[in-house]
């Protein structure tokens, strides 16, 4: 991921009417063949390293993008905030609530930094659409809200285990701390705070190949299925929302969708048919879905051309642009051209410990009162 926003950085040609521009110039990464790659495409770096405190004694830097594995989020942010520096950090923002909370205390002792979680879906302009539904209530009460983000890669049993199959480096959360905070961000920031949670975890693949010839148990959670009771802040009514998240999705490669059914409107989209919005308005008579295509027409503005596709280095593009302005003008350009807040990492975490003890207990686990 810090590659991805290398590339980003690099085509900051592409935004227009940005307040600022991000310049590479320091990059730590523990494995030497990853710097080679920085090396031999940006000559802006000046500083190299293996050790994360060497880059933050660097004065030139102002902010940081920590793309770590997830038992190192707490040590490695807190260290980044401490230095005074601004944190574009990864999800899920700590390995558990209780590195999470660590994390929130020290923003809180240093409240000048400018802090964000990556999470790039919601920049798709057709998901950018979707969000100006929610800001003009035009959904009317929400029925029903279906999120997803579902992957295929592990239906293979000879992958070999890596990190984020690892409980001790991945989380308890498994799946849910690898792709939860995808499907959260739009729910939470249209304000759809689940107030408890009933959860189903599966784990069907048991153990891999340790790439050295053996096989290891794999025992974190593959796929996840949340089904929260959720209020409505317009109606003050409850709803049911699933929030699924799946490592073995057969048939899906990298698939981020959301639904909406309300009183007076409802949409869908996914990533699988990345232009594509459904739309139904409802005026009393007939229910009739609406397909549109969605051209690139990002949040920021960009060089390219109304009628053209948009993608995923598009997003991330997008959410880069979305961070940097934040950080640079105090505000977000809109309520869903931004990143994930600090406090939306904190609900997420307090919703899958719930879905842990849901799961565990066979129990309703509450979100709210955790
Ligand atoms: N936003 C997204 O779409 C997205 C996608 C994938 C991963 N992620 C998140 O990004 C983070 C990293 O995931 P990834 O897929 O890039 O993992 P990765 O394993 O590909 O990369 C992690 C990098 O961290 C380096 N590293 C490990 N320990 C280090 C240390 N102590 N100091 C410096 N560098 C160290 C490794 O050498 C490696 O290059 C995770 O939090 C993950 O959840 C986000």
């Amino acid at each position: 991921m810090g590659r991805e926003f290398a590339s980003a950085a690099a085509r900051w040609c592409h935004l227009l009417d940005m307040p600022a521009r991000p310049e590479l110039v320091a990059v730590c990464d523990k494995n030497p063949s990853i710097l080679d790659w920085y090396k031999s495409n940006f000559s802006s770096i000046r500083q190299y390293t293996d050790d994360y405190r060497t880059l933050l004694a660097n004065q030139d830097v102002d902010a940081v993008y920590c793309a770590v594995p997830h038992n190192l989020h707490e040590e490695i942010y807190c260290a980044i905030i401490k230095s005074s520096k601004h944190l574009m950090g990864e999800k899920p923002f700590g390995i558990d609530l209780k590195a999470n909370s660590a994390i929130m205390a020290e923003l809180r002792r240093h409240p000048s930094v400018f802090a964000r979680g990556s999470s790039e879906f919601p920049f798709f302009p057709a998901v950018q659409r979707i969000a100006t539904m929610i800001e003009k209530s035009a959904f009317g009460q929400v029925i029903e809200v279906n999120a997803a983000f579902l992957h295929s890669s592990d239906l293979d049993p000879t992958k070999p285990i890596n990190w984020k199959r690892m409980v001790e480096i991945n989380g308890e959360y498994g799946v849910m701390g690898d792709l939860g905070m995808h499907v959260c961000h739009v729910p939470f920031r249209a304000g759809w705070i689940p107030k408890n949670v009933r959860a189903i975890l599966s784990d069907i693949v048991k153990e891999r190949p340790d790439g050295k010839g053996g096989k290891v148990p794999c025992r974190t959670w593959d796929n996840a299925t949340l089904l929260c009771e959720t209020i409505d802040p317009i109606s003050g009514e409850l709803f049911p929302m699933t929030l699924k998240t799946q490592r073995i999705a057969p048939g899906e490669k990298n698939t981020w969708r959301i639904e909406i059914f309300g009183t007076k409107a409802s949409a869908r989209f996914s990533t699988k048919n990345p232009k594509c919005l459904e739309i139904m308005e409802y005026h009393g008579k007939e229910q009739v879905w609406q397909r549109m295509d969605v051209g690139y027409e990002p949040a920021f503005k960009t060089i390219t051309g109304g009628i053209f596709e948009f993608g995923f280095t598009d997003a991330i593009l997008q959410m880069w642009a979305a961070f940097i302005y934040e950080m640079v003008e105090g505000k977000s350009l809109q309520k869903f051209a931004a990143c994930v807040t600090p406090a939306e990492t904190a609900i997420s975490h307090k919703l899958f410990t719930a879905a842990l003890t849901s799961h565990a207990g066979k129990v309703v686990g509450s979100v709210l009162e955790v």
